[in-house]
């Protein structure tokens, strides 16, 4: 039956291709010469391969392999070189030192967003991620005060994860030894914790509501990862309004919309000012207060977006990651039983706390390697300058698209020495003190670094010590057939799907 649906549906899929075909030829010539007019500009922008009309280098850049690409374009032009995505042009920052100089030497210039069309087309410059000037900084500095704590009622964030770890462990005590896949479990209590942020909720993780919430959350990260999802960057001016399957990308967005507007319309209902219950009670207070200041941008839009932005950019990012540890630790078990003995040492049959993670260097220095090894978001989130820079001998205008390449950052040679091997140790020094590195930067940097880091290190280190203080992990994989290299996206790095079994240790 459903084999029958898709087989019905590709003749549809390629007759779109073909007309989608058609109009880019056409408006390839219209481009030509309009480039032709621009190229003046081009001479002043960092070298780069050579771009074609309208479609820039795409021809060049494989989606399953742009991360290849880009790194023989660095090897060929150097650690700043330019990509033309379609026509407009990218500036593609490589290594520690070019991307400090840019995102903190000129921390300013560098802070503007670059474009996300598909978010875009739902959320139109809405939020935190994908919003620039005053309406970001209110956004951003708001983000940022709730998450660290202030004003969300009597649980704190901390407690909240504790809790949702605890549950975790009962589900992986159901499993009894056999071996499953963590994605869907870790998923599904990363996505509780900003659940129980955003909106004051935890969900069981068979609610039938719940997993739809996060079918339409992967599905829409999904399609951002796919080909497809690479063409509507390239050419969304041209696609938004034609059927294909972008349509669906937008759908699940809406979908996503629909429903956090549903928790802001209830939150509003029972509001009590005197006691917020979770960041969309805070921010409808915050609305409150702010109504008679027509410079605010405090209102439902900005609320809808925010919210929006926190499931979007806080679950896969953090359950990714834990996977991708998880993945390690098989590989790695004598890595594994020194976190336990840290553990034993430090924690004992109690509850983790945030506040042990000063006493465990060790744990601490696993969970930096996880995070530089895994490398999760390996071109960073593009940025754009909102002046004109002249930056490394050249001009860089306006509203220029710029990628910091934080792999290049986190396997950078200069600073990591054989960036390839997965060592806690290098983030401990003779003392076992963990060492920290002003090349870690897997939150990215500056202006626009991510404002989730402190809860995403909470729930790293919380989730982490929990599941080993109960469970070992075992796999009847031997540890050489066990493959650490990632599966590859366009633009996302995951871990390869592996099986795995618990043993409780008590
Ligand atoms: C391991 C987990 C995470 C990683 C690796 C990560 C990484 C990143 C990166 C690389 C950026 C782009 C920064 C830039 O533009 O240069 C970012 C932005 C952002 N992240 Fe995270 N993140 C994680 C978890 C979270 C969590 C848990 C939240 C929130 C609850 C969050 C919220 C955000 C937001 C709102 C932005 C946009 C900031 C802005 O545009 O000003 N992230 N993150
Ligand atoms: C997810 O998407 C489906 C299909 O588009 C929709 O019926 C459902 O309401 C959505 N759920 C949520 C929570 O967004």
């Amino acid at each position: 039956m459903s084999s029958n649906t898709t087989l019905q549906e590709r003749p549809r899929v390629n007759m779109f291709f073909a007309t989608a075909l058609l109009i880019l030829v056409l408006l390839c010539l219209v481009c030509a010469t309009w480039l032709k007019g621009k190229s003046k500009d081009q001479t002043l922008l960092p070298p780069g391969p050579p771009p074609l009309p309208f479609i820039g280098n795409i021809h060049q850049v494989k989606h399953r392999e742009l991360l290849l690409s880009l790194q023989q374009f660095q090897e060929k032009y150097g650690p700043i070189f330019t990509v033309y995505f379609g026509s407009q042009p990218s500036v593609m920052l490589c290594g520690y030192d070019m991307v400090k100089e840019a995102l903190i030497d000129h921390k300013d210039v560098f802070s503007g967003r670059g474009r996300r069309p598909l978010v875009e087309s739902v959320i139109k410059g809405y939020g935190i991620i994908d919003s620039n000037g005053e309406r970001w900084k209110q956004m951003r500095r708001f983000a940022l005060t709730t998450l660290r704590n202030f004003g969300m009622g009597k649980r704190s964030i901390e407690q909240r994860i504790q809790e949702e770890a605890q549950f975790l462990v009962e589900e992986f005590s159901k499993t009894e030894g056999k071996s499953f896949d963590p994605t869907f479990l870790l998923g599904c209590s990363i996505s509780n914790i900003i659940c129980s942020i955003v909106f004051g909720k935890r969900f069981s993780y068979n609610d039938e509501h719940f997993l739809s919430l996060l079918k339409n959350i992967t599905g829409a990260l999904r399609f951002m990862n796919s080909g497809w999802g690479m063409i509507f960057y390239y050419f969304h001016r041209l696609l938004r309004h034609l059927p294909g399957p972008h349509q669906k990308g937008i759908r699940y967005l809406t979908d996503v919309k629909a429903f956090v507007q549903e928790r802001v319309d209830e939150s509003l209902d029972t509001l009590n000012a005197d006691s917020t219950r979770h960041f969309i009670d805070c921010f409808l207070v915050k609305m409150q207060q702010d109504q008679q200041n027509p410079a605010s941008e405090f209102h439902n839009k900005n609320l809808v977006a925010s919210s929006m932005n926190l499931f979007f950019a806080g679950t896969e990012t953090t359950s990714t990651t834990l996977r991708y540890g998880f993945l390690a630790l098989l590989k790695y078990p004598e890595i594994q039983a020194k976190i336990q003995d840290e553990i034993e040492r430090v924690i004992g049959d109690r509850c983790p706390s945030a506040e042990d993670r000063t006493k465990m260097p060790y744990t601490e220095a696993v969970i930096y390697e996880i995070q530089r090894f895994s490398d999760i978001i390996p071109t960073g989130v593009p940025h754009a300058t909102t002046e004109d820079v002249s930056f490394r001998g050249y001009t860089i205008p306006k509203g220029t698209e710029v990628f910091p390449l934080l792999t290049t950052v986190l396997n950078d040679p200069k600073q990591f020495p054989q960036p390839g091997l997965f060592s806690p140790d290098r983030f401990l020094d003779d003392k076992g003190a963990l060492k920290k590195y002003a090349a870690f930067m897997p939150f990215s940097a500056g202006r626009r670094m991510c404002p989730g880091e402190g809860l995403a290190r909470m729930e790293l280190f919380l989730f982490l010590t929990t599941i080993l203080q109960n469970f070992t992990l075992t796999t009847v994989v031997s540890r050489e057939d066990l493959d650490l290299s990632p599966e590859c996206s366009s633009a996302g790095h995951l871990p390869r799907c592996y099986k795995m079994s618990v043993v409780p240790r008590h």
